[in-house]
């Protein structure tokens, strides 16, 4: 299979279409098989559930091209399973666990000249999602909706890469106890474009959420959750029932544990808290593990001890252990890579 003539190396997080995307309509109760298509372009009523009430939610995932030249992904089933989750909360009709993950075979093998070659740094980035798209005008959830997977090839989600970044903790708040920072639902992310920008703005690159009921913990960034590294070496990644759980993170609490025999605690974690620790990053798919250097709250700063040039050691371990067993250079756990081809 020839590769698409890309700049793997230097391409961003961004959209660049691929070839082929999965389609399925759910109507009269039921889901249809769902296809592969070719077009990109989606036409639906004005007046769907989608555009009205926001009635959408979302994965995201990513296959990658390992050492000895498969095309595998990283634990899907544990998308599906999230997303049937977020689909519950939403009051939208669940997309069978086992068809989500068939159809993310498909759709990956259809776009295989668009996963990054092994070393690129590239990725390809797979987006499930799912909306209401039939009409509705009072607010109740739609009759209709249809499930897409598309597919994009990515580097960095920071565009500082590797290097740490610096982040602000944020006045606004993310999710609401017993709200939906739980689910990945699209309203989750809107809400955050005004902060997002705010900090971007004033030279930040994410925001520091904390929880809005006392604003004295940690909560997570817009599109990752924090994991903290004690001085002694132990792992805290914060336990919270409003935020999102990562696939990444309890990925990287399980490679902690069994793999480097670090010590971990997930629990409640204090903002007082954070100036204590000596190293701190943002973990997600996208963000894979993203150092963060320096964080900003009004006025004073939290410098870690590892600095604004380099990871910090732990966190470099953890990095390498899981983009090792992304990647297929490490003995992955049992179940956790899906091999497409
Ligand atoms: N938190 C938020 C708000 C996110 O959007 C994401 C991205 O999916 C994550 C955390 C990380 O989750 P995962 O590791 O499953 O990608
Ligand atoms: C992901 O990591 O897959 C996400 O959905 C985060 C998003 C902010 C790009």
């Amino acid at each position: 299979m020839e590769k698409k003539n890309i700049d793997w190396a230097n391409i961003g997080f961004g959209y660049m279409p691929t070839d082929y995307r999965f389609v399925a309509n759910y109507k009269d109760g039921a889901w249809d098989e769902g296809e592969l298509t070719t077009d990109a372009n989606i036409t639906i009523s004005e007046c769907a559930g989608v555009l009205q009430y926001a009635q959408t939610c979302f994965e995201g995932m990513k296959a990658y091209t390992t050492e000895d030249g498969h095309i595998v992904v990283f634990r899907p089933d544990l998308n599906a399973s999230r997303m049937a989750d977020s689909c519950r909360r939403l009051e939208m009709p669940v997309f069978p666990e086992d068809k989500f993950v068939e159809a993310i075979e498909k759709v990956v093998a259809a776009n295989e000249a668009f996963v990054p070659p092994f070393g690129s740094g590239a990725t390809l980035y797979i987006r499930p999602y799912m909306f209401g798209s039939d009409p509705v005008i009072g607010v109740k959830p739609a009759n209709e909706y249809q499930f897409r997977i598309f597919t994009t090839p990515v580097g960095p989600y920071f565009k500082e890469g590797a290097k740490p970044i610096t982040i602000r903790v944020s006045d606004y708040d993310r999710a609401a106890p017993r709200g939906t920072g739980n689910i990945k639902a699209g309203l989750n992310y809107a809400m955050s474009l005004y902060p997002i920008m705010e900090a971007h703005r004033q030279g930040f690159d994410e925001n520091m959420y904390l929880d809005p009921a006392t604003r004295t913990k940690v909560e997570e960034t817009g599109g990752a959750n924090f994991i903290f590294i004690t001085k002694d070496g132990k792992v805290v990644t914060p336990k919270s029932d409003s935020i999102l759980p990562s696939i990444t993170r309890r990925s990287l609490v399980y490679v902690a544990k069994e793999y480097l025999g670090l010590e971990v605690e997930e629990r409640e974690v204090l903002f007082d808290e954070v100036k204590d620790f000596a190293e701190c990053g943002l973990c997600g798919t996208a963000a894979v593990i993203s150092p963060v250097g320096k964080i900003y709250d009004h006025g004073n700063e939290i410098c870690f001890p590892s600095g604004m040039e380099k990871m910090g050691p732990v966190i470099q371990k953890l990095y390498d252990t899981l983009t090792g067993i992304q990647m297929g250079h490490i003995e992955a756990p049992e179940g956790w890579i899906k091999v497409i081809k």
